[in-house]
């Protein structure tokens, strides 16, 4: 077995109930029940559905996890569980179970930043985190660029979205062009086969020297582009409009984060969160920092999106730093700034 904290995490910000297990930075379990479909016809997450759909979810997904793992609860040194930023209700779901079950079992239970979590999953599948590294963070409900020195104590924010983020403007263009909700992996899909360059969206504040986005003019400039096809009777290229998009999209995203590498002399980039799974943006980013000398980190899909095992290894990441557990009135914060990593 190989050496490490075992380390149970409870992720419950969103519409995903995650339960994962990492004995240090070796993923044993992952076992994610997605309430999705559930919002899919109001065109977004519904606090309260989501909410009640993670209560459903728990105890079945931690029980899945420790099968998985082939381990039981007896054998778990440490829980950890997302504290925030999130839904509040949603929250409080994953911070009610991680407390109780750490009373009722006499486990240490580590409060933790979903942000940097995000950051965290990464050792699963590519070992020690080179620090400092700069992430770019791009999820539903955050775009961000941070400094990581030391992602258990020291995360210091470059820049971030100054309205909508990354994932928020692929579901709202996804809605427009009629493709269903969470509308980044439609795009990411359908624009496979379109044509990037038949419109040329703005890119929001790319020139502004500042390490932060906008992503609202360009969701607005796509609705209007649609818009005034429609209005001319033409039909609209669903692809070609995904493509040019996303390609506004990443092509801002890729910029800054080498930008912020080279001003704070980095040489890692690291991507995580839901957008991080878009191939565009993987792709890019791999010729961009290969051709500015920057090594590249970005973990396989399937732990870009939200997931228990990201909160795990964030868990363990603590343990192993001798970081002490949070107190067990630690509240659910929907707001968490990112400098927190442990509450
Ligand atoms: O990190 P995440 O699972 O949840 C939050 O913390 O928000 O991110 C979800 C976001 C959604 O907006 C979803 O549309 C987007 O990530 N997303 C993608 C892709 N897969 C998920 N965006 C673009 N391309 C993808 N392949
Ligand atoms: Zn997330």
């Amino acid at each position: 077995m190989s050496d490490g904290a075992l380390v149970l995490g409870i992720e419950t910000s969103c519409d995903e109930t995650g339960v994962g297990i990492v004995r240090g930075t070796t993923l044993l379990a992952n076992a994610v029940a997605s309430s999705v479909e559930e919002h899919a016809r109001f065109g977004g997450v519904v606090p309260e559905v989501a909410s009640r759909a993670h209560l459903d979810a728990m105890v079945p997904a931690i029980r899945r996890a420790l099968d998985d793992a082939s381990v039981t609860w007896r054998d778990v040194d440490a829980i950890a569980v997302t504290a925030g930023p999130g839904l509040a209700g949603a929250l409080l779901v994953g911070v009610a179970a991680a407390k109780a079950y750490s009373i009722a079992l006499g486990k240490p239970l580590y409060g933790v930043n979903h942000l940097s979590a995000h950051v965290a999953v990464d050792v699963l599948e590519h070992g020690p985190l080179p620090e400092p590294c700069v992430a770019l963070l791009v999820s539903g409900g955050h775009s961000s660029l941070l400094l990581v020195s030391d992602l258990t104590r020291d995360v210091r924010p470059l820049g971030a979205t100054v309205d909508d983020a990354a994932g928020e403007a692929f579901d709202k263009v996804a809605r427009v062009l009629g493709l269903p909700f969470p509308g980044g992996p439609h795009i990411d899909r359908v624009a496979g086969d379109g044509d990037a360059a038949l419109v040329s969206f703005p890119r929001g504040k790319a020139d502004d020297g500042t390490l932060d986005f906008s992503f609202s003019g360009l969701k607005t400039a796509v609705a209007r582009w649609v818009e005034a096809r429609e209005r001319a009777g033409l039909p609209i290229p669903v692809a070609d409009v995904a493509a040019s998009f996303q390609e506004a999209v990443v092509d801002v995203l890729t910029t800054k984060a080498i930008v912020a590498c080279r001003s704070h002399g980095v040489d890692y980039l690291l991507i995580g969160g839901g957008v991080a799974a878009n191939s565009r943006l993987r792709a890019l980013a791999e010729q961009r920092c290969a051709a500015a000398g920057i090594r590249l980190r970005v973990p396989r899909p399937g732990l870009c999106t939200d997931n228990g095992a990201m909160v795990a290894a964030l868990g363990a990441l603590l343990v192993e730093a001798g970081r002490p557990a949070s107190s067990l009135d630690l509240p659910a914060d929907s707001s968490l700034p990112i400098t927190e990593v442990l509450v």
